[in-house]
């Protein structure tokens, strides 16, 4: 096992379940301090316990106090920050004439102001380190959407236009930004989803889905964690205001099938 991220201090938002926790998890392994900022404490205090140099930070990202909370714990904690990994997010479903404020707010509060409040408070931090690395999780549904997901796919596509411009105004101070843009992830986000539409078959109901997939399933976690953690180390220094998917061909996919 490598340990590319020994002596450095990465934070995770949403990282007490799905894409967050294997993030979480993958850093730890390769060595480094962790700070798991999440709604759900029962889940985020038990993986902090449950791996060394990591601590739960109860963190609601669409509020800026708590932003700033986290990141000063970081700091007093392990000494600096050196990655941000804004990955908190929530799907709604709704066609649009139905998106209530207190729908647009959420949805559009955690998805996409909660990377604004959190670079806005550690790119700060990494400035005092000499540098740093931010990603912030988007979807494919920024490209290409399915239905009753307006809010959701607007905010995900704010998402790409803010890391290019933050980017931008960071690079010169060694500052990368980049963004990520999975395919269906194998989650409790997914998962749910998958109960809603077929609760007497979950299972079918996601292998149904990978199959849209290219490669024939959908994505895991862990594969997403892979590609977070290249983004943030010094194997990618030189990429920064750019998005990757991990989307297994999803996006590569015209749906035109030909007779075999
Ligand atoms: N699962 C997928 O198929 C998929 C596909 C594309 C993009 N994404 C994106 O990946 C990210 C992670 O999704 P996931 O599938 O792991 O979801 P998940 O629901 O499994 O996990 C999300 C985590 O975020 C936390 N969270 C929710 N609101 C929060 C808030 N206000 N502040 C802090 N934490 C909060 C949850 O408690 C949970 O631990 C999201 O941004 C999501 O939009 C997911």
């Amino acid at each position: 096992m490598s340990r590319r991220f020994d002596g450095k201090v990465a934070l995770v938002t949403g990282g007490a379940k799905g894409i967050g926790r294997a993030t979480v998890e993958a850093f730890s392994a390769e060595g480094a301090a962790v700070v798991i900022a999440d709604i759900d404490a029962a889940e985020g205090e038990a993986l902090a316990q449950a791996l060394p140099r990591a601590i739960f930070v109860p963190t609601d990202v669409t509020k800026m106090t708590d932003a700033e909370r986290v990141v000063r714990v970081a700091v007093e904690t392990f000494g600096g920050l050196d990655i941000l990994f804004s990955n908190a997010g929530i799907v709604m479903y709704s066609l649009i004439e139905n998106v209530t404020e207190e729908h647009y707010e959420r949805e559009m509060g955690v998805n996409f102001k909660g990377h604004v409040w959190m670079c806005k408070y550690a790119i700060p931090a990494m400035r005092r380190r000499g540098g740093g690395a931010i990603v912030c999780t988007s979807s494919v549904q920024a490209l290409s959407t399915q239905t009753t997901v307006a809010i959701y796919a607007a905010s995900k596509a704010a998402t790409l236009a803010m890391t290019k411009a933050i980017a931008q105004d960071h690079a010169h101070e060694n500052i990368r930004v980049n963004a990520i843009l999975p395919g269906s992830v194998d989650t409790p986000m997914l998962r749910n989803a998958a109960r809603a539409l077929n609760p007497d078959d979950v299972e079918g109901t996601i292998a149904s889905w990978g199959r849209m997939h290219p490669i024939g399933r959908v994505i895991t976690a862990q594969d997403v964690a892979k590609l977070v953690l290249f983004l943030c180390s010094d194997d990618a220094s030189a990429l920064t205001g750019a998005s990757y998917l991990v989307d297994g061909g999803l996006m590569a996919k015209l749906p035109v099938t030909l007779p075999d």
